[in-house]
């Protein structure tokens, strides 16, 4: 196992206090700031599953963060996005939407969720999927298989299209283009992870209005919201009935369900450092595959002094490129360059 990300354990983002930047809100894993028509979303490292915040992970906030922006960026010609600014790693400075209060889940495979459902005969989405279907199907076409945004501590609810419009939650005409948005940023991102070895399985959307104009909000294709699998393993694995090879969350969800027999209700769960450590190195694996380099740990500015060499290369073996300083002294001066850079951006 990885030791240095063992050693970046203690010092992993959990929450912030700026109260210079407006209201607070907190989402399981951002902590968002609000300053009229805009929002400072600062992505914490905290993972959650099943709708509870479990434990953090090691640079989580910081992949995550740049990873949306990344697909935010290749996918703006299809819809536009709700940043305005990255001024650090783990911060945007993004429009304030009116976003549906809706999540718009697309859906390219019989896996997960879904597959749990139909396994148990459930048709939450009223999709009428074929019987007898094995787990891992590909789709013909990708699905939209909506679910509520319930407030804090409460669980998303699945439902079918007809009863987002039937109980009013969207029109049918705002359904329409939301979905053909969801389904045209799923087809970009389906294509771009191909080219780059990878399957985006099925992702999860938020979408808002700003200014009544149509735009793709929160975050996008990462690892938290999305499924990744190595497509060169795919045929193999599913004609041998084996689990994917996965760079995502499901690898906890499912430690959680056989080991913990946790999936949302009940006491939380600890969560085992190897657990931690080892989706961590799942998230920085889905890095590397989608962008096609090793991510850089921030504190690279600094020059190191010449004794941390040591330091350095066991970072360079690890894939990382750690910062030579302790990971609580970053986030103590981060917060300040943080809160500097974000005062004078809002400000
Ligand atoms: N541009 C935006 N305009 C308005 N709200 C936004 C925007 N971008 C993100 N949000 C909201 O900010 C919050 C981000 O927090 P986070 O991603 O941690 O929440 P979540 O776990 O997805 O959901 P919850 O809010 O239910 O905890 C979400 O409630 C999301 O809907
Ligand atoms: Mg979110």
């Amino acid at each position: 196992m990885n030791d240095a990300l063992f050693r970046q354990l203690p010092f992993t983002l959990r929450s912030t206090d700026f109260p210079t930047l407006g209201e607070k809100y907190e989402g399981k894993v951002r902590d968002v700031y609000r300053q009229g028509d805009r929002l400072v979303l600062i992505t914490t490292d905290r993972l959650s599953a099943f709708d509870h915040v479990l434990t953090t992970l090691p640079f989580k906030g910081d992949l995550l963060n740049q990873l949306a922006h990344f697909w935010f960026q290749k996918t703006a010609h299809v819809v536009k996005n709700h940043v305005i600014d990255q001024p650090d790693p783990c911060v945007t400075v993004a429009k304030r939407a009116e976003p549906y209060a809706i999540e718009f889940v697309v859906r390219g495979y019989l896996t997960g969720s879904l597959w749990r459902d139909y396994e148990k005969g459930l048709d939450p989405y009223a999709l009428k999927l074929a019987p007898g279907l094995k787990k891992d199907s590909r789709f013909d076409q990708p699905l939209i298989t909506p679910s509520t945004k319930a407030p804090k501590g409460q669980h998303d609810e699945p439902l079918s299209v007809a009863d987002v419009v039937r109980r009013g939650t969207m029109t049918q005409k705002q359904w329409d283009e939301a979905a053909q948005v969801a389904l045209a940023l799923f087809a970009e991102g389906q294509e771009q992870a191909a080219a780059r070895g990878l399957i985006l399985v099925d992702t999860k959307y938020e979408l808002g209005q700003v200014k009544g104009e149509l735009h793709v909000i929160d975050e996008m294709h990462t690892p938290d919201s999305s499924r990744y699998w190595l497509a060169a393993e795919y045929a193999q694995r599913f004609a041998a009935g084996q689990p994917q090879a996965m760079l995502d969350k499901e690898n906890l969800r499912q430690w959680l369900i056989s080991e913990r027999g946790f999936s949302g209700h009940g006491p939380l769960p600890q969560i085992p450092d190897e657990i931690r450590v080892g989706l961590t190195e799942k998230y920085l694996e889905a890095w590397r595959q989608i962008t096609g380099s090793a991510f850089q740990a921030r504190g690279r500015r600094r020059q190191r002094p010449a004794r941390e060499e040591p330091r350095a290369r066991e970072a360079a073996l690890t894939g990382l490129s750690v910062a030579g300083e302790n990971q609580r002294q970053r986030i103590g001066r981060a917060d300040a360059e943080v809160e500097v850079l974000l005062a004078e951006l809002v400000g």
